[in-house]
């Protein structure tokens, strides 16, 4: 653990969780603990940006929280909390708000992304960057870890720190910075794109064996015959394949793929074996967890009130600077 090293990151509550999400968000996260003083969050408020407010964003809070734990994250070296239990977080929104120029969020992609998505685009949309700024500064983060689509993010977060030092004085916010893992940037999903929930080609983490393997047999592949070799440049299978197996398992399927003989149906019977395998502890854990009555509100209620000791210092330090208190 390095003393005075806060991490921080946050995930929205948008659905099950895929293993885009758990290669490029959620297994980052769980590897840093220990590295620093980690506080991670479900970003409730971020995901009523795009709908799914009642009882259904309640239970993907509560589903989320639950996978993250299942996933390994230790509450015993993680601060683990819902963003909303901390609303001071909308004060400092606020006052982030009064230093943001409007066209740094107007260039912001994934404001521009969701509108050419067609949906109506409301201010909390557009102040979403704000809100996200606010998170980060809110806790005194020096490192946070995100997949390559929040960086523009970051950078406005800097950005935004960057404009209340200069206004309010030196110290007034901590400076953090993003950490983007290379090698899990991009998971491909079942039909070769990026995978995400928004084109329907996710593997989920968790769910029953059959539905799950199934999906894995359903990707995408070219006709070659079963005798002949197949490439292995841009293959779907062998990529995910990569995640889930071991060098050695890899390199036979790269082989087999090259000698031909072989038909993709057997390449992805492995690889649906590898997928399966993989998660094992990770859903034995989550039965536990769901078994376990009230463990999760439990952590959920003793890492907001950790979180909101911490927000109380930067916030106090914050509206003397400007002159709220
Ligand atoms: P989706 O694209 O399915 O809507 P989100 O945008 O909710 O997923 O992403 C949640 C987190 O998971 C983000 O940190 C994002 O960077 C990461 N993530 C999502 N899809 C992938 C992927 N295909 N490869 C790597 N990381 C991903
Ligand atoms: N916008 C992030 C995402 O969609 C989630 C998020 C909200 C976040 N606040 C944050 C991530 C603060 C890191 C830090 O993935």
């Amino acid at each position: 653990m390095v003393w005075g090293m806060r991490i921080l990151t946050g995930l929205q509550p948008s659905g099950k969780l895929h293993v885009g999400n758990y290669f490029g968000a959620m297994k980052p996260a769980v590897e840093l603990q220990g590295q620093g003083e980690c506080f991670y969050f479900i970003a409730d408020y971020h995901a009523m940006t795009s709908g799914g407010a009642g009882d259904e964003l309640r239970e993907n809070v509560r589903e989320l929280a639950i996978d993250f734990l299942a996933c390994g994250l230790d509450p015993e070296k993680s601060v683990f909390f819902r963003q909303s239990a901390v609303p001071e977080v909308n004060e400092l929104a606020w006052i982030l708000s009064t230093v943001c120029p409007m066209p740094l969020l107007n260039k912001c992609h994934s404001y521009k992304d969701k509108v050419a998505q067609g949906i109506s685009p409301n201010h909390a949309l557009f102040a979403y960057p704000v809100l996200m700024a606010a998170d980060i500064l809110l806790y005194d983060s020096n490192k946070v870890p995100v997949g390559r689509d929040q960086k523009q993010h970051l950078e406005v977060t800097r950005s935004l720190a960057t404009k209340m030092n200069e206004s309010y004085g030196e110290g007034t916010l901590v400076m953090p910075e993003a950490i983007i893992k290379q090698e899990t940037e991009l998971v491909i999903g079942t039909d070769g794109r990026k995978m995400s929930k928004s084109y329907g080609n996710t593997l989920p983490i968790f769910g029953e064996e059959k539905k799950l393997k199934k999906l894995v047999m359903k990707i995408v592949t070219d006709s070659t015959p079963v005798e002949d070799p197949k490439p292995t440049e841009g293959s779907t299978v062998i990529a995910l394949f990569r995640l889930f197996a071991g060098e050695p398992e890899v390199a036979t399927m790269i082989a087999d793929h090259e000698s031909g003989g072989c038909g993709y149906g057997d390449f992805k019977k492995r690889l649906a074996g590898a997928y399966w395998d993989y998660f094992e502890p990770m859903r034995k854990r989550r039965e536990e967890i769901v078994a376990d009555t009230g463990y999760v509100d439990e952590v959920l209620r003793k890492g907001a009130e950790r979180a909101r000791e911490e927000s109380a210092k930067v916030l106090d330090r914050v509206k003397k600077a400007v002159g709220l208190v």
